[in-house]
């Protein structure tokens, strides 16, 4: 049989013929009108914007230069955990974390959803980059998407177009991500301004180092570069080539002497990592520039240390909550422009407005899902999950060293979850082996930044849960191995840090925010040898003066609870721990056994 060649297909900018075999093959499943080349330049974006203003997928901001408000479908919200799959050949290989189905299998299914999910509407091809287009051996990918939002958003939060594919010669590797929203258009059928299918699958083939996503435009189900390929791809990549790939903020942290010290923190989704990349110390002195505010990428340098790089070129981050008086530098940010705003409210001067952005809301909006709204409306004027999508380059702290290939040297990690009990302020671990602990019993409650309920506590390992691409089991022995193969005086110290927990009254222990400097303080203060700690059985916690609380105004009593470890919170945790740790069987490592009665014997 013979076909018509799809416009756009000829003519391509490349001669990579791996690539350029694969967009023929994709574009002959899916039957899109045309294919397009997408080039990253200025021009390219206005094109998209407007074509999305006219769709009705976009309204122009008139309060903030080149940024655009999109409200999705209502269904189409949030990464859809219970429909992400990572397709190893072998089901142990996604171990009892992950979705699992055969990839043979999932290949044929999916070959069937594909098959024509194009019609009516343009492929992009977008050709992208993780990480600076200079490294030694740079990241590449190349997504292919029926969504303009997408290519948009991917231009905000990757390197993408004619460097990257440049870049890629005629044979470099490159992770193929293809991705369509499910909604093809019959001839003369009206468009909706948010398309997507009921139907939804993520998929990551982790031998193949290939994405296939399926039915939903938002963004961790949609931009492909960012949890699919830098997380869940990636961290298969780094368990093969003995490096890390984490759901981890970088920040640089100053001194009042000068003295700099890199820090890497993991906490799950909507859970302050961004508010803590940016945040402004409130104690004298104290500087903190951004490096990046969700993926870190870690390698041993040659002096062994490790080495951390921000992957991404944007911020997605969760809009509630993001304000002037708790995150100003993410404000100053978005105030540039350049934005894509979802699913937020839009103030009557077209300006965006969301829970938290000021203390007053505005007397009138227009929600999230296009009603009007006032301060006496029953729901929220924008969705829990709803997101600001903004170029990292316009942070006003942004670290200068960020974008340097070769990454910034780590001398903290942190760990932290959302929990109401039990999880000191701040905890160092003992050792590399008991951080691993900390971060493989990771707990937290669960938010709105994945479809589910919220509120419940899980375990989420290394905030990464969402994100490890293989068995959990192999990826803690992963951590346990990196330790070891290290020169352990050249280890980042591990911390577990809990900003969220209550007093009995259910009010904060701790303010949070700019305050956490404070935290910060001790950790170099602890890495410098100048701060003291008392060791407990869940490791070493501040001592009540070692922690600065000058001019904070709690007393005592209260950063003495924010700081408690309280034996009989801790026993209940054991049953649980021991009930997770089983569930990985063979796969999990010993010495995490043995730091479990380590624990044990310390709280007897
Ligand atoms: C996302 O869901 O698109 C996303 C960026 O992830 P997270 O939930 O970690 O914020
Ligand atoms: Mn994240
Ligand atoms: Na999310």
């Amino acid at each position: 049989m013979t076909s018509v060649a799809t416009p756009g297909l000829e003519n391509a900018p490349t001669t990579h013929s791996r690539l350029l075999a694969w967009v023929a093959e994709m574009a002959e499943l899916t039957t899109p009108d045309r294919v397009v080349w997408v080039d990253g330049s200025d021009e390219e974006w206005t094109r998209l914007t407007e074509q999305l203003v006219a769709a009705g997928t976009f309204t122009r901001l008139a309060a903030k230069p080149n940024s655009f408000l999109a409200q999705s479908d209502p269904s189409d919200v949030a990464r859809v955990e219970d429909r992400t799959y990572i397709c190893s050949v072998d089901e142990a290989d996604a171990g009892p974390t992950n979705n699992w189905m055969d990839p043979a299998e999932m290949k044929s299914v999916m070959t069937g959803l594909y098959r024509g999910c194009m019609r009516g509407r343009t492929m992009y091809v977008i050709p992208f980059c993780m990480g600076p287009i200079d490294a030694e051996s740079p990241m590449f990918g190349v997504e292919l998407t029926d969504s303009e939002y997408v290519v948009v958003s991917m231009r905000v939060m990757a390197r993408i177009g004619t460097a990257a594919l440049q870049a890629m010669g005629t044979d470099r590797p490159f992770v193929p991500a293809m991705h369509s929203l499910g909604a093809p258009l019959e001839p003369g059928q009206a468009d909706v301004p948010w398309p997507c299918s009921t139907t939804k699958y993520i998929v990551q083939f982790p031998e193949e180092r290939m994405i296939w996503s399926y039915g939903s435009g938002y963004g961790g189900n949609a931009l492909l570069g960012k949890k699919c390929y830098s997380l869940r791809i990636a961290s298969v990549m780094a368990r093969d080539e003995g490096w890390l790939a984490e759901h981890m903020l970088i920040l640089k942290l100053t001194n009042p002497e000068g003295a700099v010290h890199y820090i890497a923190a993991a906490f799950p989704s909507a859970c302050g990592k961004t508010n803590l990349a940016m945040l402004e110390p409130t104690i004298p002195g104290w500087k903190v520039e951004t490096l990046g505010d969700d993926i870190a990428w870690m390698r041993f340098g040659e002096d062994g240390r490790l080495y951390a790089l921000n992957p991404e070129f944007g911020l997605f981050g969760v809009a509630p909550g993001t304000g002037w008086d708790t995150n100003p530098n993410a404000m100053r940010t978005i105030e540039q422009g350049n934005s894509v705003f979802t699913n937020v409210a839009l103030t009557d001067d077209g300006d965006v407005w969301w829970e938290g952005m000021t203390d007053e809301p505005p007397a009138h909006l227009t929600d999230w899902k296009g009603r009007d709204w006032t301060p006496e409306s029953d729901e929220p004027s924008s969705h829990p999950n709803s997101r600001f999508c903004t170029p990292i380059t316009q942070c006003p702290i942004l670290a200068p060293e960020w974008d340097d290939p070769k990454g910034v040297p780590i001398s903290a990690i942190l760990f932290g979850g959302r929990r109401k009990t039990t999880i000191p302020l701040v905890t160092q671990a003992r050792d590399w082996n008991h951080g691993v602990f900390m971060g493989a019993t990771l707990s937290s409650e669960t938010t709105a930044a994945a479809t589910g309920a919220v509120g419940v506590i899980r375990r989420d390992p290394f905030a990464m849960l969402p994100f490890i691409g293989y068995n959990a089991g192999d990826y803690f022995n992963h951590w346990v191995e990196t330790g070891k193969s290290a020169d352990a005086t050249k280890l980042p110290a591990i911390f577990y840090v809990n900003w969220f927990r209550r007093d009995d009254e259910g009010g904060f222990l701790w303010p949070g925010f700019g305050e956490n400097s404070r935290v910060l303080k001790w950790v170099v203060e602890r890495l410098e040898g100048t701060a003291s700690a008392v060791e407990t059985p869940v490791g070493h916690v501040p001592t009540a003066d070692s922690l600065d609380v000058e001019g904070l105004g709690m007393t005592p009593e209260q950063v003495e609870a924010a700081l408690a470890v309280r034996p009989e919170e801790w026993r209940e945790e054991i049953p649980q721990i021991t009930e997770w740790f089983e569930k990985f069987g063979d796969k999990l490592p010993t010495t995490m056994w043995d730091e479990l009665e380590i624990l044990r014997s310390r709280l007897a």
